[in-house]
């Protein structure tokens, strides 16, 4: 085999965010703030608002059950995120049950803030690497909540990535990357806290140190960055000077993000994603990826497109689940949020609500702590 270079990378991709959001206006006008501040300053014009029968588990789901439809091929699942609802159990065994995955499978779930997801990619990259034939699934899923009236408030969202990763991947083949690790306090939450410490400037300077130690350049039309606000996006570009993208490349790499909010570790991927819906034909282009996870690591990566790469992706599918959401007024959304803290702390908890009807699964019950599912 010496000489043959085995090619891994991203064979299907998909995403999810709930059903309703938060528009920017509404929420500056509430919080009697410029609305300009968000949109121009901040760069969001919406932010997604989990649905009372979600959590992290379903809104998996949702972004996976159709990317899935050879379950017996997935030797291992890896869950991302930095909302996890159990200390011991990962949302990996939650998911497997959900999706019906055969149970001669691996799961675990991985956290280091909004890079896990890409320390998952890479890890199911070198797995399937060292096992021919294997398949990963490689989901992240989070809730971004910062509580109301504070700095980080404009900057949540929510909403899963997933990526089923393989060999000859149809989509993306995933080159190693660059990391670098620095001990800093810019964003944690300590186990007594339900929301995040955030030194929200500080967070930024280290981002951008993490983006200046990592970045390899290579002439990229399209770079994607994490965003935990699209706003972000704009400020790391420009530190890239000479190797920047283009103020349009740029429009595309935030056009999902500035409709969403930070989904944490699905974040980068929203780039990903709007890169590949807004650009014609991207066949044989290397994309540039910055991921980056306070506390804090970042990584640049590169993803090669391959040849018949929109046979698999859904420009349509993900344009049209973006664009069918409802609006929430003010009363709507702190209803959603205090309705989701206040059950991610229950116990016992059984869903008394009627889920939209584009729902594929919801939480059912809490049921001494241990959650119940159902596929609708
Ligand atoms: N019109 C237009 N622009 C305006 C404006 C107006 N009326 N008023 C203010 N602005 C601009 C400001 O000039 C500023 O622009 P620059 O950043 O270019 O200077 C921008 O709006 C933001 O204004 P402030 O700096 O005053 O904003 P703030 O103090 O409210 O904080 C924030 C912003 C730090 C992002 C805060 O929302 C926050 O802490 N967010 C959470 C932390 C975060 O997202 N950190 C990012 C890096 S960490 C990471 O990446 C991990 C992760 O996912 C969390």
């Amino acid at each position: 085999m010496k000489g043959i270079r085995r090619m891994v990378g991203i064979d299907r991709l998909n995403y999810y965010t709930p059903r309703s959001y938060l528009d920017m206006h509404t929420l500056a006008e509430a919080r009697g703030v410029d609305p300009m501040k968000y949109i121009k300053g901040i760069g969001q014009e919406k932010m997604s608002v989990i649905g009372p029968h979600e959590d992290i588990i379903t809104m998996a789901a949702e972004a996976a059950a159709p990317i899935c439809d050879d379950k017996a091929a997935i030797d291992l699942i890896i869950f991302a995120t930095e909302s996890g609802v159990d200390y011991s159990k990962a949302a990996a065994i939650y998911l497997q049950h959900l999706l019906e995955i055969p149970n001669p499978v691996r799961v675990i779930e991985l956290k280091q803030a909004c890079y896990a997801l890409t320390s998952g990619l890479h890890l199911a990259r070198d797995f399937v690497l060292s096992h021919p034939g294997k398949k990963a699934l490689v989901v992240s899923s989070d809730v971004a909540w910062y509580g109301f009236e504070t700095a980080g408030e404009v900057t949540q969202g929510a909403g899963a990535i997933a990526m089923i990763v393989s060999e000859n991947p149809r989509l993306a083949v995933v080159n190693s990357g660059t990391p670098y690790t620095s001990d800093v306090p810019d964003f944690y939450r300590p186990n007594t806290h339900d929301v995040p410490i955030v030194d929200g400037k500080f967070s930024i300077e280290c981002y951008n140190t993490a983006l200046k130690q990592t970045f390899t350049p290579g002439g990229y039309t399209y770079i994607g960055f994490h965003m935990p606000f699209a706003k972000m996006a704009d400020k790391a570009n420009r530190i890239l000077q000479d190797d920047a993208i283009s103020d349009d490349a740029l429009l595309h790499v935030k056009s999902f993000s500035k409709e969403i909010g930070n989904i944490y570790n699905g974040s980068l991927y929203l780039a990903l994603l709007g890169i590949l819906t807004g650009v014609g034909d991207l066949t044989g282009e290397t994309i540039g990826m910055f991921s980056y996870g306070s506390g804090s690591i970042g990584e640049f990566f590169t993803l090669d497109i391959q040849p018949n790469y929109q046979d698999v992706i859904e420009k349509d599918a993900w344009t049209t689940h973006l664009s069918s959401r409802q609006a929430l007024d003010m009363l709507g959304y702190e209803m959603a949020m205090e309705h989701f803290i206040k059950r991610e702390k229950e116990t016992d908890y059984h869903f008394s609500l009627t889920a939209p009807d584009d729902a594929t699964f919801a939480l059912k019950a809490i049921d001494n702590g241990h959650r119940v599912y159902t596929r609708l």
